[in-house]
C-alpha cells in the first residue's frame, strides 16, 4: 500500500525489479529470438530450451514473489507526471507489464505441455522437437504477447526518460536502495 512518508520501494522490491528486468531482457531480446530461429534438429535447440524454459519459470516465480511483497510493503505515493492522463497511463502500463510478463510465462508453460517440451528438455525423452511449433496455439500467443511486452517495455523506458530528463524529478531513486522515509 502507498504511504506518503515513504520515498523508495522496499529494497527487496528494488532488487527483484532489476533482477527481473535483466531476466526479461535475456529471454525477450537475446535468448528467445535466437531459440526460435534454431531448426528443430539443431543440437543446440534442446540446450537452448533447457536454459530458456528454466529462466522463464524462475522469472514467473519471482513475479509472484514481487507481487506478494508489493502488497505486504509500504510503497511511495504514485509519481506525478504532471498530467492526469499521463498518471493514469503510467498506472495502466505498470499493470500491463505485470499481465504481459505473466502471459509470457503462462503461454510458455502451456506451449511446453502441448508440445511435450518438459519431457524432451528435462526428461531425457527420445522424442523429436516438433518441426513447426506454431502449430500449437500457445506458441503463437507466446510470439504475439512477446511483441506487446517489448513495446510496453519501450514505453516504460520512454516514461522513465520523460521523468528524468524533462521533469528532473529523480524518479530512478524510487527504484534504488537507500533511506526510505522522509
Ligand atoms: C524488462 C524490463 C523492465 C520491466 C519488465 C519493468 C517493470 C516495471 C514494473 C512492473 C514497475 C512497477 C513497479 C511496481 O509498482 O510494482 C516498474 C517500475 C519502475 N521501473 Fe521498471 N521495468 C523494466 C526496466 C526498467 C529500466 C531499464 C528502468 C530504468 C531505466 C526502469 C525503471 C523503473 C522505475 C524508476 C520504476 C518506478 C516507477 C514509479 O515509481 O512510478 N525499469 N518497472
Ligand atoms: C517472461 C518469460 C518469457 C519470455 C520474456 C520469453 C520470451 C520468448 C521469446 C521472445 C521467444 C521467441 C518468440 C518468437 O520469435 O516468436 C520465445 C520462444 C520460446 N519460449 Fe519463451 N519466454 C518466456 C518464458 C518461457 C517459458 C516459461 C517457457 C516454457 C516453460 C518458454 C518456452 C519457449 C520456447 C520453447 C520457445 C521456442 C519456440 C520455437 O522454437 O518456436 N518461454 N520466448
Amino acid at each position: 500500500m502507498t504511504d506518503p512518508n515513504v520515498t523508495r520501494y522496499h529494497p527487496a522490491l528494488v532488487a527483484l525489479h532489476w533482477i527481473m528486468a535483466l531476466g526479461i531482457f535475456m529471454l525477450l531480446v537475446v535468448g528467445g529470438p535466437m531459440l526460435a530461429k534454431l531448426a528443430s534438429n539443431d543440437p543446440m535447440k534442446i540446450t537452448g530450451m533447457q536454459g530458456h524454459m528454466a529462466i522463464g519459470m524462475i522469472v514467473g516465480l519471482l513475479l509472484a514473489l514481487r507481487l506478494a511483497l508489493k502488497l505486504l510493503t509500504r510503497t511511495p505515493p504514485h509519481a506525478d507526471a504532471g498530467h492526469k492522463a499521463l498518471n493514469s497511463g503510467a498506472k495502466l502500463a505498470h499493470i500491463g507489464l505485470y499481465v504481459l510478463m505473466a502471459g509470457m510465462v503462462g503461454s510458455g508453460i502451456a506451449m511446453a505441455f502441448a508440445a511435450d517440451l518438459f519431457a524432451i528438455a528435462y526428461g531425457g525423452a527420445d522424442l523429436p522437437v516438433p518441426e513447426d511449433m506454431t502449430a500449437y496455439t500457445p506458441r503463437v500467443a507466446h510470439g504475439v504477447i512477446g511483441k506487446l511486452l517489448l513495446a510496453l517495455i519501450l514505453a516504460h523506458l520512454a516514461g522513465v526518460l520523460y521523468h528524468m530528463v524533462l521533469r528532473r524529478d529523480r524518479l530512478l531513486r524510487r527504484m534504488w536502495f537507500g533511506k526510505r522515509t522522509v
